[in-house]
């Protein structure tokens, strides 16, 4: 629990910093990259196709840019996959662009 805490509130002053300008630094073909090899199997043999309904189903849970880096996060961590925030911005920024559609 406290982790998550140090999670939160690190991600919120770097949001903070970011401001609006949270994925436009971000490298989107890298982004692309890590979230095909990581992260789209295992949506995709929950949700069928190429895993995307997750990210546009009626009651998908993500409402924010803050909310979309807090969960590749959280993936990131529960699968020990060591990104840098680096990498995690980038599939955030990503996904979206395809999906998400935040200003
Ligand atoms: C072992 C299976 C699995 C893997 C691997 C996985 N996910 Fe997920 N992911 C899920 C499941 C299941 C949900 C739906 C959770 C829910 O509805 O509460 C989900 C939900 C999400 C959502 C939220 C969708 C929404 O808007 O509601 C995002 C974003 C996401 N995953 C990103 C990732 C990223 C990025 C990775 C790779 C680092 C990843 N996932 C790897 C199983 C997985």
């Amino acid at each position: 629990m406290m982790q998550k805490c140090i999670f939160l509130s690190a991600l919120l002053a770097s949001s903070v910093c970011y401001g609006d300008a949270l994925f436009n630094n971000a490298d989107i073909p890298a982004g692309k990259k890590l979230l095909e090899a990581h992260c789209i199997q295992c949506h995709a043999s929950s949700y069928g196709g190429d895993g995307s309904e997750i990210y546009t189903r009626e009651l998908r849970k993500i409402k924010t840019p803050t909310g979309l880096v807090v969960q590749v996060r959280n993936c990131n961590t529960m699968l020990d996959l060591k990104w840098f925030e680096e990498d995690e911005i980038n599939v955030a920024a990503y996904l979206n662009q395809q999906y998400y559609h935040f200003k």
